[in-house]
């Protein structure tokens, strides 16, 4: 019996159970009523006293180890099931996606294009790092500008700088195209400023050119207001301030009315109800002709925005660098649910 019991245990050790089906054989083979252990112990009953005390326990042993693989197996195959069953189920509700969201500052980006190309102004994009001649000197920089300092521009090297302004891409585009030109130019700027919750180092603009025959400042005024309109409401009421930029002549700043209704307001617009949105003007004669462009034909106009500043406004976050930090709790908030 000894060598029976050996013998069936490798036996067993080497019956392969991997379906269901598999494990019913083996059910039946071992542990059925007609199986080989029920026969085992049918044997067992015939033996002499002595013998029984000898086989007993490696009988016992033997039935065990069939049983903690018959139960193991099962086990696994019972799993693998459900798996597979929760895998197939077509009536469970569908794997939830983690979308992700638009970025606030895309969103007013996109929204300020938008509101552009409707007046038919085409989109330019230029190099984050430029040359003197397309930041500074084609735009009429004078030659002791602060803007042409370390202190306000990061520089690689003499005459390479990151662009502190998207003005250069405009100078690329006028001297590579014929008027009339109608365009904006969205993108990444950078000043060397102390980063503060109104200032960072590097932001976002939008600055808009439109060159052609007879351009006047009245044609100015009417595609900013058209703008205004379409992105802060009808009836906003805006002004113009005259300001200095060394590219147009003249020059000005155009705010938007808020009011100065709640404490925000009071202090965005330090008690005076407006608000500054963007600079503007007329091109400079001397950039037209740096450009190539007759100025005794041609004249226009450009103007430039901050989307952080737009955006801010528009959602009332109160530090700029919010933007940047790219906290879910912020972005979330702009989810499409
Ligand atoms: N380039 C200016 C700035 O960066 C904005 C501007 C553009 C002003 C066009 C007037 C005309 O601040």
């Amino acid at each position: 019996m000894l060598g029976e019991i050996n013998n069936l245990l490798k036996v067993v050790k080497e019956e392969n159970i991997e379906t269901s089906e598999d494990l019913e054989n083996f059910r039946l083979k071992y542990l059925s009523k007609n199986g080989i252990i029920s026969s085992m112990f049918d044997k067992f009953k015939n033996l002499e006293k002595e013998e029984k005390i000898k086989y007993g326990k490696l009988l016992n042993e033997f039935k065990n180890k069939v049983d903690i693989k018959f139960n193991e197996k099962k086990k696994l195959i019972e799993s693998k099931l459900i798996k597979s069953k929760e895998i197939l189920d077509e009536s469970l509700p569908g794997l939830q996606l983690n979308l992700g969201s638009e970025h606030p500052l895309n969103i007013v980006k996109n929204s300020i294009i938008d509101i552009f190309k409707k007046l038919s102004f085409e989109i330019s994009e230029g190099n984050e790092i430029e040359d003197d001649w397309h930041n500074f000197t084609a735009l009429n920089f004078p030659e002791n500008h602060p803007a042409r300092d370390m202190q306000d521009t990061f520089f690689i090297k003499k005459d390479i700088a990151l662009r502190t302004h998207t003005s250069s891409v405009q100078v690329r585009v006028m001297e590579n195209k014929k008027p009339p030109i109608r365009t904006i130019s969205p993108g990444r700027v950078y000043r060397n400023e102390v980063v503060s919750s109104r200032s960072n180092c590097f932001f976002h603009q939008i600055e808009g050119l439109y060159i052609n025959k007879n351009v006047s400042f009245a044609d100015l005024k009417f595609v900013l207001y058209k703008f205004v309109e379409e992105f802060f409401g009808k009836n906003i009421k805006i002004r113009f301030r005259p300001s200095y930029f060394p590219f147009t002549e003249p020059s000005a700043e155009m705010d938007i009315y808020l009011g100065k209704d709640t404490e925000d307001k009071n202090r965005l617009t330090k008690g005076t109800g407006w608000l500054e949105i963007m600079g503007c003007g007329m091109v400079d004669e001397n950039v037209l002709k740096n450009c190539g462009i007759d100025s005794n034909k041609y004249s226009g106009f450009a103007f430039g925005m901050g989307v952080e500043r737009i955006a801010m406004l528009k959602y009332g976050i109160k530090d700029i660098r919010m933007f940047f930090e790219n906290d879910i709790r912020l972005l979330n908030q702009f989810a499409i649910l």
